[in-house]
C-alpha cells in the first residue's frame, strides 16, 4: 500500500510528492522543491526520484538527491535546446549546478514500490516529455491536469495536438481516480477524475 504525501511550496504553487510504500519505507520522490531535504526521513530507502517534466520549478530538489538516488525523467524530455534552456533557470534559481537527469523513462514502463506496481504514461502538451504516473486509484498529474485546469501549452515545446490526445488518455481512466497535480493554482490541492470530466470535455473543445 503505498502514501502519498503532498508538499505545497510557496514557491510557484508547487506540489511535490513523497510517495512511500508503508511496509517497507521505499519511496519515490516526484518533482522535489527546494525544501525537500526537510521532508527526507533517514529511514526512508530512495528508490528514485521522478521529474514529471524539466521545467525548472519541477527539478528545484533533485540537487537535494545528487549521488544518492537516480534522477529520472522522460526520454522524449531530452531535446537539447530544451535542458539547456530549463537547466540554465534551474541554476539561476537555486544558485547550484543541476544534479544529472537521466532521460529514460518511456509510455507504459513499470515501476514497483513495495507490491504496488506504478504505470508511467507519456501525456506531453504541456512539454514534449510531460509523464503522468498511474497506479490504481492514484494519478501523479504532473503540469498535464490540475484540479481546476490543465498544463499551458502556449510555451516552447507546447502542442495543443498533443495535449488533446493526452487529456483523452486521462478521461480513460476510472472516475474514482485521485488526481495529485503538479501545481495548485485554484483553491483545490486534488480532484478525482469525474469531478475533472466536464472541465476536461471542455478543454477537448476548445484546443
Ligand atoms: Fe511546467
Amino acid at each position: 500500500m503505498l502514501d502519498v504525501r503532498q508538499i505545497p511550496t510557496s514557491q510557484f504553487m508547487l506540489l511535490g510528492y513523497i510517495i512511500k510504500d508503508v511496509h517497507s519505507n521505499e519511496c519515490i520522490v516526484v518533482d522535489p522543491p527546494r525544501e525537500i531535504g526537510k521532508f527526507i526521513d533517514p529511514d526512508f530507502s530512495i528508490k528514485a526520484v521522478i521529474n514529471t517534466h524539466i521545467h525548472p520549478d519541477h527539478t528545484l530538489g533533485n540537487v537535494f538527491f545528487k549521488g544518492k538516488a537516480p534522477i529520472l525523467a522522460h526520454e522524449t524530455e531530452k531535446n537539447l535546446m530544451l535542458r539547456v534552456f530549463n537547466a540554465g533557470l534551474g541554476t539561476v534559481l537555486t544558485k547550484k549546478m543541476p544534479a544529472p537527469i537521466q532521460f529514460t523513462l518511456s509510455e507504459g514502463e513499470k515501476i514497483c514500490l513495495g507490491q504496488t506496481i506504478i504505470t508511467v504514461m507519456h501525456t506531453p502538451g504541456h512539454s514534449p516529455g510531460s509523464i503522468c504516473l498511474y497506479w490504481p486509484g492514484n494519478l501523479i498529474s504532473g503540469d498535464t491536469v490540475f484540479a481546476e485546469g490543465i498544463g499551458r501549452t502556449d510555451i516552447p515545446g507546447g502542442s495543443n495536438v498533443q495535449m488533446k490526445k493526452s487529456l483523452e488518455k486521462i478521461m480513460d481512466l476510472p472516475d474514482d481516480t485521485r488526481i495529485w497535480p503538479g501545481h495548485f493554482y485554484g483553491n483545490k490541492y486534488t480532484a478525482l477524475i469525474q469531478e475533472c470530466r466536464p472541465l476536461l470535455q471542455y478543454f477537448l473543445k476548445i484546443l
